[in-house]
């Protein structure tokens, strides 16, 4: 049993993941496209002991909450695959802030799966580990993975995982991540994943999503940005309706969401290749392409609503790092 610590990237849905056939397996409804985000990553060390009697977890420096007893409850499902009770300590740390709506629990889940397993030598391929990562939480199922990546929805928990479209060094695309408000978001993603079915246009979005997943993986291929960031911009409006038209409905954007949502209309109008894409919270992705980075940056600062930019390229998988939290 070893010390591991590992590196891993956030993601950004480009055709999102939401609502669950299996809630306990997290098997999703659909199939889903993202791209990894270096720059916005979780770090994670992991010790298994022999003298520890419970598992000791500190996230962004806090213990015992709800995220630590999460935590806690995929260590058991790894222990169950060990097929032995030994405990860990973990420390785990963002390179941003949690919490916001900008998909920690996929990097943090995917850091502690790889971290934890390798702990334990227990050898699992890609797949598997994907797998397991999607157990802890569904978004951690791509973060398994490195570059373009997509998650095939599947049946049955060995049907349901991840794999690289693309590397991380096929195609330089940036996400200018704009930051309107550091406090937490208000929806929670694995609660909110129970109410998708109950909007009416829930069925109308399942019916075309395979065709979205298709057109989205062909325009990657092709490197074709305009078009890509079209088909997310557009996706991410359909699923925020779907957000909004829930039974109870749920308003995750801020006003300062809709000043960068304009912007970036504008920043269009005016020749800038950019898109916005948004999860479940307040904050807004605008995937650009490197020429036009430091001018969505500046536009995006000079907003009277943002407090700040993060920047990030597209990442690769889960790396083992030599630097222990602990
Ligand atoms: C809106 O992965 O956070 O970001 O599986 O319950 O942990 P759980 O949910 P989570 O879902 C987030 C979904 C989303 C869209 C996406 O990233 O595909």
């Amino acid at each position: 049993m070893k010390k591991i610590t590992i590196k891993t990237a956030s993601d950004i849905a480009l055709i999102k993941y939401w609502g669950k056939k299996d809630e306990v397996l997290r098997l999703p409804e659909n199939g889903s496209v993202s791209i990894k985000l270096d720059g916005l990553d979780t770090v994670t060390t992991v010790e298994f002991r022999e003298d520890l009697s419970k598992d000791h977890i500190t996230i962004q420096g806090e213990s015992d909450n709800k995220e630590t007893a999460r935590v806690v409850k995929h260590l058991d499902r790894i222990r169950k695959q060990f097929g032995k009770d030994v405990y860990a300590k973990v420390v785990s740390q963002n390179t941003f802030p949690k919490g916001t709506g900008l998909s920690s629990s996929g990097s943090g889940f995917a850091a502690l799966t790889f971290a934890a397993t390798k702990s334990l030598e227990m050898n699992l391929s890609e797949k598997e580990l994907s797998i397991l990562s999607r157990q802890g939480s569904g978004t951690a199922c791509r973060c398994a993975c490195g570059g373009f990546v997509e998650w095939l929805d599947g049946d049955t928990s060995e049907t349901s995982y991840s794999h690289s479209i693309q590397s991380p060094d096929f195609w330089d695309v940036r996400d200018v991540v704009v930051v309107v408000d550091e406090g937490k978001k208000k929806i929670s993603s694995t609660e909110g994943h129970t109410l998708a079915q109950s909007s009416p246009f829930y069925s109308e979005r399942q019916k075309r999503i395979k065709g979205k997943i298709e057109e989205i993986k062909g325009y990657i291929e092709n490197k074709e940005f305009d078009k890509m960031g079209m088909l997310a911009e557009k996706e991410a409006l359909e699923f925020h309706t779907i957000l909004l038209t829930s039974e109870t409905p749920m308003i995750a954007w801020y006003p300062g969401t809709v000043e960068v949502m304009q912007e970036v209309v504008r920043l269009r109008e005016e020749g800038i290749s950019c898109y916005f894409t948004i999860n479940t919270g307040f904050n807004v992705h605008v995937l650009t392409l490197p020429e036009y980075e430091k001018q969505v940056q500046e536009r995006m600062m000079a907003l009277s609503s943002v407090q700040k930019v993060l920047l990030a390229k597209v990442g690769d998988k889960p790396q083992e790092v030599n630097e222990h939290l602990f």
